[in-house]
């Protein structure tokens, strides 16, 4: 049994029932500058060869400060660290209304994400105590537990997938916990993040996608109306304390909160599933930086960083809110501009040696793993706390490991991430 707690530490998580099988205000695109200006064909969205986004980013970032992709609708990437930080944190200019760069005008809003400020604040106030470093402490036991019947559950079997034996189970089951949703959820919850995750940004797969979006929606559907007939403790359930949460002195309504639960579908389960994939590829093919973490599990927090530096995953978009010179890019109100992180926490401008796991930097590491600015990750601490209990209850059970040599790894591109991942011991 996995006892969970969100926050406090009541919420049950039965394991036995977890099934484990299974604002811009512009409405078009702008058309290609018509300015000589650089311009590359830059795909984010390709499966390819592990490492090979990072890799594609470094050699045009060599090359160029900004670039056009003729890449879908077209959009502006940004490649200098100091552009990069400054437009995260400059929503004024850069807007959160979309916040794909290939996307200009999603049909959908979601929140907090595509909210600016000043309206931005008013729902992270009520979202951010359920995130916050108390909340995940309390939770931790529980995670841990969780970690540790998967890792034991896969033990005997010599090798295992990676990615969807643990990498995908274990970031969902205790995001379920930390919402106060049901263990028993687990199996849909892990496929309809897998469908989302498969089918984003492929036009001819779009179905799979929207169909799974809207399972996930119905879902919290049906769980606002059970819990407006029966209201839960909103101290433990997440759906309960939305219902009782206020903006400008009203109720959120039953959209916001769909809107809420949804993008925490989408933020909260693939972007630690993805992280984790990097982590345990590095430590499996680099044994020496493995029995460190072992015999100096003091440095698993410091560790955990590091990695969050190399192994950057999002590559956030925004929308122009107007004419604007910025860095030298001449931008126009509704082109939407890439801030890619890799371009940020990979640059010798943020650490040295950046393209080395270095586990205990020396130096000040200020990657933008997590975003800056207002919308920086809502769930920061959860996903360390998830990572760095992930490192320590995996290793005490299965402290040697490699990778399968069998199979060539490839990464998917959008939300980077590895495909699959073997691993095997003996
Ligand atoms: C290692 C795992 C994670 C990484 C690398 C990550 C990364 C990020 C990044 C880069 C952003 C900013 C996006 C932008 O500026 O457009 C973000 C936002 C967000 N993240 Fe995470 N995240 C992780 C885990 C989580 C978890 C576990 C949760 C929740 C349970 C979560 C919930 C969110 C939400 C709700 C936002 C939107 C915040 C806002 O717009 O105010 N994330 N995340």
């Amino acid at each position: 049994m996995f006892a969970g707690n969100a926050p406090a530490s009541t919420v049950r998580f039965e394991l036995d029932s977890a099934p484990l099988d299974s604002a811009g205000g512009v409405e078009v695109a702008n058309p290609e500058p018509s300015q000589d200006v650089a311009k590359r064909h830059f795909d984010v969205n390709q499966i390819a060869p592990l490492g090979s986004h990072w890799r594609e980013i470094y050699e045009l970032q060599r090359e160029l400060k900004w670039f056009w992709t003729t890449y879908a609708k077209g959009h502006w990437v940004l490649l200098e660290p100091v552009a990069i930080r400054e437009a995260f944190q400059s929503p004024e200019i850069f807007s959160s209304v979309s916040e794909v760069a290939a996307e200009p005008d999603p049909s959908y809003t979601w929140i907090p994400t595509n909210v600016d400020p000043p309206e931005h604040v008013k729902y992270r106030q009520i979202l951010n105590s359920w995130f916050a470093p108390k909340a995940v402490d309390a939770l931790t036991p529980s995670a841990a537990s969780w970690c540790e019947t998967l890792v034991e559950r896969i033990r005997p079997q010599g090798r295992c997938e990676f990615m969807s034996e643990f990498a995908s189970l274990y970031p969902a089951g205790v995001f379920l916990a930390s919402l106060g949703l049901p263990a028993s959820d687990l199996g849909k919850m892990v496929n309809w993040v897998r469908t989302i995750f498969d089918n984003l940004r492929h036009p001819d797969l779009a179905h799979k996608l929207s169909a799974a979006m809207g399972e996930v929606r119905g879902y919290f559907s049906t769980a606002i109306a059970e819990r407006e007939e029966a209201p839960l403790d909103p101290a433990l359930d997440f759906i309960s304390h939305l219902l009782r949460s206020e903006v400008d002195g009203r109720l959120l309504s039953v959209d916001e909160i769909l809107n809420m639960c949804v993008v925490l579908v989408m933020a909260g389960v693939e972007t630690t599933t993805g992280q984790l994939g990097y982590m345990f590829h590095h430590l499996a093919a680099n044994p020496d930086d493995r029995h460190r973490l072992i015999a100096q599990p003091e440095l698993i927090p410091r560790a955990v960083e590091e990695f969050l530096r190399a192994h950057p995953i999002v590559l956030p978009g925004r929308k122009v809110t107007r004419d604007v010179e910025f860095h030298g890019c001449p931008m126009r109100k509704g082109d939407m501009v890439m801030l890619p992180i890799p371009a940020v926490n990979r640059s010798n401008e943020t650490v040295s040696q950046p393209d080395e796991v270095v586990l205990d930097r020396p130096e000040l590491n200020r990657h933008i793993a997590f975003g800056l600015g207002a919308h920086r990750c809502l769930g920061i601490h959860l996903a360390r706390r998830e990572l760095a209990t992930a490192l320590r209850t995996w290793h005490e059970v299965i402290p040697d490991y490699s990778v399968d040599e069998a199979e060539t790894l490839v990464e998917r591109g959008g939300l980077l991430g590895l495909v699959r991942l073997p691993l095997v011991w003996s």
